[in-house]
């Protein structure tokens, strides 16, 4: 058996891990210093009522003859897909049930997407972006060719035509930098992909942080995008699905290259690959999107950007540059005094005991950065605004 070399391309442990392997050497060594973790972006918000509910009725369901649910149709049940195609149609986005696929989150079918590509397309990645990108690509082999985001384009790259890339990754609001494309700037990837038969693989796992109405919070909202985008989504932000594992690819039907159908392949490699989330969790997502679910999430995303206002305003108030947390979970913040991120990153535990994510863990043009997440406990959010801002101080 010869093992897949490309393995040997990789960093030897997927970034939070590495941030968790980290954290957990300093707690053992100082078991009384309360850490305060704005690290990974996990949710500490509960389940919202409405979904708990429909959680347990639907274990109630599966524990009866009449209503148990054996093995489900692999690409979601009809009446999730229903709800998640309603959702899109309040931004007059219209897809048919059968170009959504439920999904157990957003990271794996950002990798097994990739199962629809030749291996020798070229892949073109943001810098710096969300690691699962450039890692399931690298695992594969394919070649990778960077696109700096920087503080002289917003952290906002735009195509350039003299750059070609066959697959293209874009993620808005983004993680790390909580950066939002308009529709104009949007439009110019999808003019851009059309023109050079590309696919661009659209992460809006963060959609629901858009205020803006004017921002696109999904990328069919541009004209053009149904030829040449893949778009993944997640409950994982939007209703606390992190531990609960929940999500939907959109694969358009009109997605052709080559004579082959990019909707249909997908079908056969999900039925092939994957039965399917189960009936107790979609029935915990469709509740998402009932009115009580929406007021429900929304008091909790509310309560995530009251704390980003928290960490921007300390932020702020030290002349520390920083963007994101509006539109976005994530603060994106220049580390003090020409700091790496990884030299900020031990200075904040050793110190403040304030755990983030070191900008150069999602790329090279991340070096000097540092993300913070608002997805930590006010009580918590607090307490690190307030050692943050004695020791900035
Ligand atoms: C992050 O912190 O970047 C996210 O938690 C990653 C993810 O959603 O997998």
């Amino acid at each position: 058996m010869k093992p897949n070399k490309n393995y040997q391309n990789i960093a030897q442990s997927y970034l939070f891990s590495t941030i968790a392997k980290k954290v957990n050497e300093f707690s053992s060594k100082n078991p009384d210093k309360k850490i305060i973790k704005l690290g990974i972006g996990d949710v500490t918000l509960p389940l919202c009522e409405v979904v708990v509910k429909a959680l347990k009725s639907a274990s109630e369901e599966m524990g009866v003859k009449e209503t148990f649910h054996g093995y489900g149709p692999e690409q979601g049940y009809e009446f999730l897909k229903e709800k998640i195609g309603q959702y899109y149609r309040e931004h007059n986005v219209n897809l048919d049930n059968d170009e959504i696929f439920v999904s157990d989150g957003a990271k794996s079918d950002l990798g097994n997407i990739l199962d629809l590509f030749d291996i020798n397309n070229t892949v073109l990645v943001p810098d710096p972006v969300y690691p699962v990108y450039v890692d399931t690509n690298t695992m594969a082999g394919r070649k990778i060719i960077y696109i700096n985001a920087n503080a002289d384009n917003n952290f906002l790259p735009l195509p350039d035509e003299n750059i070609k890339a066959d697959i293209i990754y874009l993620c808005s609001p983004n993680n790390p930098t909580g950066a939002v494309y308009n529709k104009e700037q949007l439009k110019q990837w999808v003019n851009y992909a059309n023109h050079n038969q590309s696919i661009i693989l659209f992460d809006s796992a963060y959609e629901c942080f858009i205020t803006d109405e004017n921002l696109p919070r999904s990328i069919y909202e541009i004209d053009g995008a149904k030829t040449c985008a893949i778009e993944f989504c997640s409950f994982s932000k939007m209703a606390g699905f992190t531990g609960t594992r929940c999500g939907w690819t959109v694969v358009p039907k009109t997605l052709e290259f080559d004579t082959m159908n990019l909707n249909k392949m997908w079908l056969r490699r999900q039925t092939t690959k994957f039965n399917g989330v189960s009936y107790i969790i979609q029935k915990g997502a469709e509740a998402v999107f009932s009115p009580e679910g929406q007021k429900q999430i929304k008091e909790n995303l509310d309560y995530y950007k009251e704390n980003a206002k928290l960490i921007s305003d300390v932020l702020t108030k030290h002349n520390i540059w920083h963007i994101g947390g509006k539109h976005s979970p994530y603060i994106w913040l220049k580390c003090p005094n020409n700091m790496k991120s990884w030299e900020f990153f031990d200075y904040l535990l050793e110190n403040v005991q304030i755990v983030g994510t070191p900008g150069s863990g999602f790329g090279n043009n991340g070096e000097g950065y540092f993300r913070l997440t608002s997805f930590g406990s006010r009580e918590n959010t607090k307490e690190a605004v307030e050692r943050l801002d004695k020791f900035l101080g």
